[in-house]
């Protein structure tokens, strides 16, 4: 994310969105634009109002270039992977949504590396569910710990998303991203630094894909151990509901979500935002719960754990 609001470019393309569609084509070839979507309609909370402009490039060329131009008018640009670690606000916002979903699509080997070598690039606008089933229809073993993590593989090696099966910069080889000038750039494993929840990027790039070293394994087994992870996952997390996924990083030494429960908040909710019976570092919206109740909510958790243990929860999802 960066940018300021430059919400003079904004306003005008937003006009021009509600005006003079068939133009928008001339300004910006190869990127699709529309304007005054709704956030709600783009994060798993189901929540978020309407949107300045939300642009899907068709290219990654068009991409560079759509950039080049936000960069200089100082729009605030956010890159939104699969909706599903934000809190996006109940009122209009001005910004610049950027979906990689039409342009950095691919999923096939690296170059130079034969399929048996299980050298695969993944690009950043893939969803993780379809890596996995690339790699259950391929024999690779790898990536079990994604199943069931909704998003793409872009917020997933942003986040450096993972479970105590396993986290992205495990089987990482390299990244690709444009870098703050808008050229492409290769960076090794080796240069990043990776911690929990964040594989340490600036926040100016944009990851369009990733090099992934996988291992061999028989599809019978990888089946059952995603069918057993799977299984895990629906028996302890509220999956059936809208929410972000975990709220809060667990404290160094601590359970965010033993804390939470500790501290009496299972079921505790302000509107319909909710801490979730089945795991309490789970916010469910129950209905109509809007970016104000579930802020609230967030804030009256940090408040309680604080108090209570002297800890301080730090966030995990990205509140827009
Ligand atoms: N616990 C409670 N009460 C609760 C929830 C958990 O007492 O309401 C206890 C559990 O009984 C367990 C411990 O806390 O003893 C840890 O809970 P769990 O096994 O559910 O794992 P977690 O640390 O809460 C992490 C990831 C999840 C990931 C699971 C499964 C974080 C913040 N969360 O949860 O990731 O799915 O492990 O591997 O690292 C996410 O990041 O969005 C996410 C859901």
């Amino acid at each position: 994310m960066y940018g300021r609001s430059g919400s003079g470019f904004l306003t005008s393309l937003s006009d021009l969105l509600g005006t003079r569609r068939p133009a928008l084509g001339t300004i910006f070839p190869g990127v699709e634009l529309s304007g005054h979507e709704r956030m709600s309609y783009h994060t798993t909370f189901r929540v978020g109002g309407p949107v300045a402009c939300m642009a899907r490039p068709r290219t990654e060329d068009a991409l560079a270039a759509l950039l080049k131009a936000t960069r200089e008018r100082d729009v605030r640009c956010i890159v939104l992977g699969g909706g599903s670690n934000v809190l996006a606000p109940d009122e209009a916002l001005d910004a610049l949504i950027l979906k990689l979903t039409l342009c950095s699509t691919g999923i096939h080997p690296c170059e130079n590396a034969h399929r048996s070598s299980g050298r695969v690039y993944v690009g950043a606008g893939v969803r993780n569910a379809e890596f996995i089933r690339f790699c259950l229809r391929n024999g690779y073993d790898g990536m079990d710990f994604l199943v069931g993590i909704p998003g793409t593989i872009g917020g997933a090696l942003v986040m450096n998303a993972g479970t105590r099966e396993g986290c992205m910069a495990d089987s990482l080889l390299w990244v690709e991203l444009l870098d703050t000038e808008g050229r492409r750039q290769r960076m090794a494993r080796s240069e990043l630094s990776p911690l929990y929840r964040s594989m340490g990027f600036s926040k100016e790039w944009i990851v369009l894909g990733a090099g992934f070293q996988l291992r061999p394994s028989s599809n019978r087994s990888s089946r059952g151990r995603l069918a057993e992870i799977m299984k895990q996952r629906k028996n302890t997390q509220p999956l059936g509901w809208p929410s972000a996924g975990c709220i809060f990083k667990n404290p160094p030494g601590h359970s965010a979500g033993a804390l939470i429960d500790k501290a009496g908040l299972k079921g505790f909710h302000i509107g319909d935002a909710a801490v979730s019976e089945k795991h309490a570092n789970f916010i469910i919206n129950r209905g109509k719960a809007g970016a104000r109740e579930i802020l609230a909510l967030m804030r009256l958790i940090e408040e309680r754990v604080r108090e209570k243990f002297g800890i301080r929860l730090e966030r995990e999802i990205q509140v827009l």
